[in-house]
């Protein structure tokens, strides 16, 4: 069978296949009853296009940037912390990203040292979680710096709750021998991963580098989460001061809200990205694109403004971008390529994906993503949701 697939639902599907349960649970992830990662992805099919028939352009250009970085289409990778999928993890998706000419944003709780994947892609976000307070937070991102990371992306829409209706995959605490017998069950019937990994003549690393200095395995997972879960939450004043101490491109991740947008340009940063963590945050939040249009226009123009959640397919980078965004950045959709067949998997979505949004400018007459503006889409009444203005929802 070729390992190519032709959509990210194939990727999907073989990503199921071939890991283990727990660890495809694990990638699935979201909280509580699935409202929110069910409302990401479907809200997409409630907006339409209004193509053209006549006067398509030729050659569309899909370049952009973001943060500063030239990016060959308007996706970039968006940090996830998920161990154990492929040996080469992180390394890979940097590979991927740095040949198809994008950007990519490394997790705090990635499996793989930023300065190795920095060596892949250079043109690198870091990650980072509101863990250990201030001290703590200024010695992870100074390793950034001097590793070479190009911008900074602080992700504070986690509120902890795990409860999920079908069930949380029990991540173990180590792989050791004890746990490795207890998977077997499951890894047995998965011998395309068992081997992958049988192969590197070590188990999955859940150890967590990057939230220790350089050169050092870094705790465990669950020890990081202890600490995470200890540590009070940040402040606006905390945000300005990251901001202020990082000094270049900085991205608040997770804002839906249009009051939170603006506190967020009074704080500094450069961009935001509006999501809701995919699903994974506070269930009954809705869409990120829902929540779009409202935030764009009031922050547009005086920050970047990025879209993340339920992008499976190019024509929703389109739609994205039609309602505001100027790129978006895909989770899932990456780590199911990248589960599915490595390296080359990660590279086959982002080729899926420039050829939706090439074909969508295409349809809708445009030459150039920049182009796009909602007169290209069909937006249904009733379909955004103005979070955190005056007299609507959440204010
Ligand atoms: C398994 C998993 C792990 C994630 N880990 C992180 C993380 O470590 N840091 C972070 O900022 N966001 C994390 N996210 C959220 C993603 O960056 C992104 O917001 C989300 O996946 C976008 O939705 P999508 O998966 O529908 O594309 C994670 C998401 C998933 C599914």
């Amino acid at each position: 069978m070729s390992a190519w697939f032709e959509t990210v639902a194939v990727a999907q599907q073989r990503a199921k296949r071939r890991l283990p349960k727990s660890v495809y649970a694990a990638l699935i992830a979201a909280s509580e009853k699935g409202i929110t990662v069910a409302d990401n992805v479907e809200a997409f099919s409630e907006l339409g296009f209004a193509p053209h028939v006549v006067g398509a352009v030729e050659k569309r250009e899909l370049a952009t940037t973001v943060m500063g970085q030239d990016i060959s289409l308007p996706v970039i990778i968006s940090p996830t912390g998920v161990q154990a999928v492929h040996p080469d993890g992180e390394v890979a998706v940097a590979r991927a990203a740095a040949a198809r000419g994008t950007a990519m944003g490394l997790s705090s709780f990635a499996s793989k040292p930023i300065e190795d994947v920095i060596a892949a892609n250079p043109k690198l976000f870091f990650q980072v979680y509101w863990l250990g307070g201030r001290e703590a937070i200024a010695e992870r991102v100074e390793r950034a710096r001097a590793a070479g990371a190009v911008g900074l992306i602080v992700t504070t829409d986690w509120t902890f709750s795990h409860g999920r209706d079908w069930g949380s995959p029990k991540i173990p605490e180590q792989m050791n021998l004890a746990t490795i017998l207890r998977l077997s069950p499951q890894a047995v019937t998965r011998p395309a991963w068992l081997w992958q990994w049988g192969k590197t003549l070590r188990p999955p690393n859940l150890r967590v580098p990057n939230q220790a200095p350089k050169g050092e395995p870094g705790p465990p997972f669950f020890a990081a989460y202890g600490e995470w879960m200890g540590t009070p939450p940040p402040t606006w004043e905390d945000i300005a001061w990251l901001r202020e101490l990082w000094g270049g491109p900085f991205m608040l991740k997770g804002v839906m809200r249009v009051d939170d947008a603006k506190r967020a340009v009074d704080a500094g940063v450069s961009a935001i990205s509006v999501s809701n963590h995919g699903g994974n945050n506070l269930d009954g939040t809705p869409a990120a694109i829902r929540a779009l249009p409202a935030v764009a226009d009031a922050v547009g123009d005086q920050i970047e403004v990025l879209l993340d959640g339920g992008i499976r397919r190019g024509s929703d980078v389109v739609k994205a971008l039609a309602l505001g965004a100027r790129a978006v950045m895909i989770g899932r959709a990456y780590l199911w390529g990248l589960a599915a067949a490595g390296q080359p998997g990660v590279e086959n979505v982002l080729d899926i994906l420039r050829a939706g949004i090439d074909c969508a400018l295409m349809g809708l007459g445009h030459g150039a993503v920049h182009d796009l503006s909602p007169d290209d889409i069909v937006v249904p009444p009733e379909f955004a949701r103005a979070l955190g203005v005056p007299a609507s929802g959440g204010a």
